[in-house]
């Protein structure tokens, strides 16, 4: 056998035993024997060494999770294969969830592969074009209300809660549910996994304050387990539009671009709270600008093509490291929570023009300054 297919041989045992989000972590996971083995490839997600962009922020040991290689693009996968799970070991056949949008694209893969029915519900008009094909492609029922999420997500609740007697008994899957919780807080054990401990900070974008509790709860499970000796301090930063949890920043500002965390009155609020208060940490709001700069910096220097609100995180800790709060030699991981594709309209506005020319070696040269 040639070296070549030595190594390649060698790859995929290494491969083997990577196994599946629900069979990797499955100790620490509420799964039973009869919980269906679901999987779209969520998970094991890269941990990059961000050195141009820690080294312009002051920060060298800067890492970022890429949450947006999930197979839809986004976290959200990793709660939502257990929450879809575990609704088909309870017999369901329906899912519902409010969402503004990475929440349905998740949602209806899940619902699409599991063979279950997914209804979302979604403030109209305010969606990334990338998420609402995702959820329309994959079959999802949506219905657009005139209204903003928090209107969709106390609709669903009630939704949910009476569907069983009107005939369409349905499982709600927003971050609500704890077994989104469950499975997104395998994020953090992948961190402390690929560092060989837990990170000294981890900052990380705020909506419905979902993740940001589940991170605390990985973290926590992993000291409990002794696996990791420290929990990280918790950085959380919400847009300024809407930053419930900041006291003093909530503005209406309707037409904030980082509209994945343009929320109202975030469902997990009182646990990230508790998980900041608890780190010794810090919740607090970024502005549009600061998080826009965030999103051109980390595809220009680091070549990452995240959606505008996962750059609050890069953002938030560049704001922090500005004020001195935090030593050099910090080990700092930033979760980069969804993909750039996600949001192409974003992407155009940010985008440097293109230059134009004839289809001659002289008129690219001429284009070029050469
Ligand atoms: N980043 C992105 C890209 C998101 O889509 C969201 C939430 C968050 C961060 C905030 O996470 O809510 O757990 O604090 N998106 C939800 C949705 C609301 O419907 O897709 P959180």
């Amino acid at each position: 056998m040639s070296d070549v297919l030595r190594q390649l041989r060698q790859q995929h045992v290494a491969a083997e035993a990577r196994p599946r989000l629900l069979h990797r972590y499955a100790a620490f996971l509420p799964l039973t024997e009869a919980t269906p083995p679901l999987s779209l490839g969520e998970g094991g997600t890269p941990l990059v060494h961000a050195q141009r962009l820690g080294r312009e922020i002051g920060c060298p040991e800067l890492y970022l999770k890429l949450e947006g290689l999930n197979p839809t693009g986004s976290f959200k996968d990793r709660g939502m294969v257990v929450a879809v799970a575990k609704a088909l070991e309870a017999g369901a056949r329906s899912l519902i969830c409010a969402s503004t949008g990475n929440t349905s694209a998740s949602a209806a893969a899940y619902g699409a592969s599991a063979g279950l029915e997914t209804i979302v519900v979604l403030p109209a008009g305010r969606i990334a074009a990338g998420k609402l094909v995702q959820a329309q492609l994959a079959g999802a029922r949506v219905v657009a209300i005139d209204g903003d999420f928090d209107d969709a997500l106390r609709l669903v609740r009630e939704l949910a809660r009476q569907g069983a007697q009107l005939g369409h008994p349905t499982t709600l899957v927003n971050s609500v549910n704890p077994h989104r919780i469950a499975g997104q807080k395998t994020a953090a054990f992948e961190v402390c996994d690929d560092l060989g401990g837990a990170p000294d900070y981890l900052a990380i974008p705020v909506g419905n304050a979902g993740n940001i509790s589940a991170y605390w709860k990985g973290f926590s499970d992993y000291q409990a387990a002794g696996l990791v000796e420290n929990r990280p301090i918790l950085l959380g930063f919400q847009a300024a539009g809407a930053a419930p949890l900041v006291l003093g920043h909530r503005v209406d500002h309707p037409e904030t671009i980082a509209t994945a965390i343009r929320i109202g009155d975030p469902a997990s609020g009182e646990q990230a709270l508790r998980a900041r208060d608890e780190s010794g940490g810090r919740i607090e709001a970024v502005s549009d600008e600061e998080i826009l700069a965030a999103y051109r910096d980390l595809a220009r220097l680091e070549g990452v093509f995240c959606e505008p609100a996962s750059a609050a995180a890069v953002a938030g800790v560049r704001k922090v490291a500005a004020e001195g709060a935090i030593d050099p030699s910090a080990t700092i991981v930033c979760v980069i929570t969804g993909h750039g594709l996600k949001d192409p309209e974003a992407a155009a506005a940010n985008a440097p023009a293109t230059l134009a020319a004839a289809a001659t070696i002289e008129g690219v040269r001429e284009a070029l300054g050469w």
